[in-house]
């Protein structure tokens, strides 16, 4: 789809199919039946999802959000001048609050042509798509529903100007170690040697007492967000959760320094999924079911996974607590991307 107001463009172009429901299936036949029950993170961010994520963000327990703004805020400028970017892809845009920093000071710098914002809530897509175009006069937006795991290769091609890969969040915590590495190596796909940057926002190792307060939350969104996956499998397979039966549990992994969040029986449960090929699974009272890890990164662990992806961190941002990093990292000239699959 494609329209034109003014002189501002907007494209959206889905890249989910009805076939992806298959794709849940997959995820649900595969995790619920592990010995260690886990479902992948991406699930949760249907409409409620993302309304509730939304929410999340303004917690007061709820750091990262806040903390990666103000980093924005005060060196957007900096990352205009360094980057010089004409375009900015955004992988998991969500409602791209604090993205429009970064673009009022491309515009500002005169650079600004092209937004691209990757999702795969389309009503987030076509929101912003449309809140952005009427921020910035010219601007084009090339909206992707799609998941940032699968279809990267509907990125379009970049025009002339420099191009920013952002990945905001602290997302590229939800992925495990090895995941995080292959997805690094498939964004530097995205860039060009000497030209691109990529922008990261990642999450610091902190106190455990901070870190875990901003996921146990005491109004209980978390725990309603953590909960909403039943929901989403409820509706889109038809499955007999009852959300009420399982309780939030989310603490921080001293070990592999992340936060795992988890689903608690309450008590045994027996549930079916007719969507899922019929998969019946059961619960044992007090069993734990994986729903997502967010790993906090060192400055050793963040250059390490770029450094695997053929990436070359030129600067990191932090607020003055050192709370949350935002980092510029380029594609070295002569200097492939490991091409291990
Ligand atoms: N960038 C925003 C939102 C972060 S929440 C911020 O910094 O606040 C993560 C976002 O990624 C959500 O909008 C979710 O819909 C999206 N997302 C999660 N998994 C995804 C996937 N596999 N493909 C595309 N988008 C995904
Ligand atoms: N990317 C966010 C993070 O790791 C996502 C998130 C925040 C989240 N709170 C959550 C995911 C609670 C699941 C449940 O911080």
């Amino acid at each position: 789809m494609t329209t034109t107001d003014g002189l501002s463009t907007i494209t959206i172009r889905s890249f989910l199919t009805p076939g992806d429901e298959r794709t849940l299936a997959d995820d649900v036949l595969d995790g619920l039946t592990r010995p260690f029950k886990e479902l992948p993170p991406k699930h949760f961010y249907d409409t409620r999802g993302a309304q509730l994520f939304d929410a999340i963000c303004e917690l007061p327990e709820y750091y990262p959000t806040r903390t990666e703004r103000s980093i924005l805020v005060s060196r957007a400028a900096e990352i205009a001048q360094a980057t010089r970017a004409s375009e900015v892809v955004e992988l998991g845009s969500g409602t791209a609050e604090k993205t429009r920093i970064l673009l009022a000071a491309l515009a500002a710098a005169g650079t600004l042509r092209r937004y691209i914002p990757v999702d795969v809530t389309e009503s987030m897509v076509v929101r912003v798509a449309d809140e952005l175009t009427g921020l910035f006069d010219d601007l084009e937006v090339h909206g992707i529903v799609g998941d940032f795991e699968r279809h990267l290769e509907h990125v379009p091609a970049p025009t002339d100007g420099p191009r920013v890969v952002a990945f905001l969040g602290g997302t590229i915590g939800n992925f495990t170690p090895g995941a995080r590495r292959r997805f690094l190596r498939g964004i530097a796909r995205l860039l060009r040697p000497g030209i691109d940057h990529l922008l990261l926002g990642t999450d610091l190792v902190k106190d455990p007492a901070v870190l875990e307060a901003a996921y146990n939350d005491r109004q209980g969104l978390t725990a309603d967000f953590n909960r909403n996956v039943l929901r989403v499998l409820n509706r889109e397979l038809h499955a007999d959760f009852d959300p009420d039966a399982f309780e939030h549990v989310a603490f921080f992994d001293r070990e592999h320094e992340w936060i795992e969040m988890r689903l608690r029986a309450t008590s045994r449960q027996r549930v079916t999924i007719p969507g899922a090929s019929d998969l019946v699974v059961d619960f044992a009272a007090r069993e734990e079911l994986r729903t997502e890890i967010s790993a906090k990164f060192t400055h050793e662990r963040l250059t390490a996974d770029l450094d695997a992806a053929g990436l070359t961190l030129e600067r990191t941002m932090t607020d003055d607590a050192g709370l949350f990093a935002l980092s510029l990292s380029t594609r070295p000239l002569n200097l492939k991307v490991p091409s291990v699959e």
